[in-house]
């Protein structure tokens, strides 16, 4: 149970990450423009948006890879300007890519290990078994090149392999892309039982709208690098706007 510690004064639980007027973008163009949003403990946060909003973008200046240009990011109370990835990482923000990049000629078991590169060898191998348990298929594929793997099964490994640097929160860009509809069940079913067990935080960027909300409290749309559109998941899932656009109704 939450302690009053844990509560905004508003009642909601603490935010984990929160972003204010966060602009970044490239050499020429501004990507994004004032993005406001916060992701409190323990909850799982969605970004929907279509090809080329600026989720991607998002994520990247969020884990440090893009520098931020206006605007604040605070996590867990301190401010992440100017704090290289790797930082990040060890103060517990891990950023699963959009294409998963897995290290296709090492094995299954090499990829992971290199998820947890900045802890102790000892610690990483005391999480093996664990992480392994939420996925059973790479257990079994445990020696294989990752490069052999289908592309749901590289999505699970990329976020194995996230989840070997021990996150409090999760940043995961498009996990349903490119991955069959029985295995983006899986994997989003996974999701949803690393969130109960492990408090995990969790920060979601999808285009498939549907299955995003379905396993989120709360959710933002955004719209060339702007929020217009922010609720409780479920209310979301309902909104005619949304359903039109993103879910094909
Ligand atoms: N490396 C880059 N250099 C210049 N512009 C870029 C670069 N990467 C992205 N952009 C531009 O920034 C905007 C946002 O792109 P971003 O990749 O964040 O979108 P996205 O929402 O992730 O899209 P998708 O769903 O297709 O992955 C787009 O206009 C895109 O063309
Ligand atoms: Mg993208």
């Amino acid at each position: 149970m939450a302690n009053d510690a844990d509560t905004s004064p508003i009642g909601r639980t603490r935010a984990l990450l929160q972003v204010e007027q966060l602009s970044a973008g490239y050499d020429k163009i501004m990507a994004l423009h004032g993005i406001s949003l916060e992701v409190p403990e323990a909850s799982v946060v969605c970004v929907l948006g279509a090809n080329g909003a600026g989720k991607t973008t998002l994520l990247r200046a969020l884990s440090g890879l893009l520098p931020v240009a206006g605007g604040s990011v605070a996590f867990d109370g301190q401010s992440l300007a100017q704090v290289p990835t790797e930082t990040l990482v060890r103060r517990g923000i891990v950023h699963v890519p959009q294409g998963r990049m897995v290290f296709a000629q090492l094995s299954v078991r090499d990829n992971l290990v290199l998820g947890g590169y900045t802890r102790r060898a000892a610690e990483v191998n005391d999480d093996m078994d664990r992480v392994l348990s939420y996925f059973p298929r790479l257990k079994e594929r445990i020696g294989s090149r990752a490069g052999t793997l289908s592309g749901g099964e590289q999505q699970m490994l990329a976020i194995a392999r996230g989840l070997l640097s021990r996150p409090r929160l999760l940043m995961l860009d498009e996990p349903s892309m490119g991955v069959a509809p029985i295995l983006k069940d899986a994997i989003f079913e996974t999701l949803r039982e690393i969130r109960d067990r492990e408090r995990l935080t969790l920060l979601v960027v999808e285009q498939d709208a549907d299955i995003a909300l379905d396993i989120s409290d709360y959710g933002y749309v955004i719209e060339t690098g702007a929020v217009v559109m922010q609720g409780p998941a479920a209310d979301l899932a309902n909104n005619e706007d949304i359903r039109r656009a993103y879910l094909g109704a």
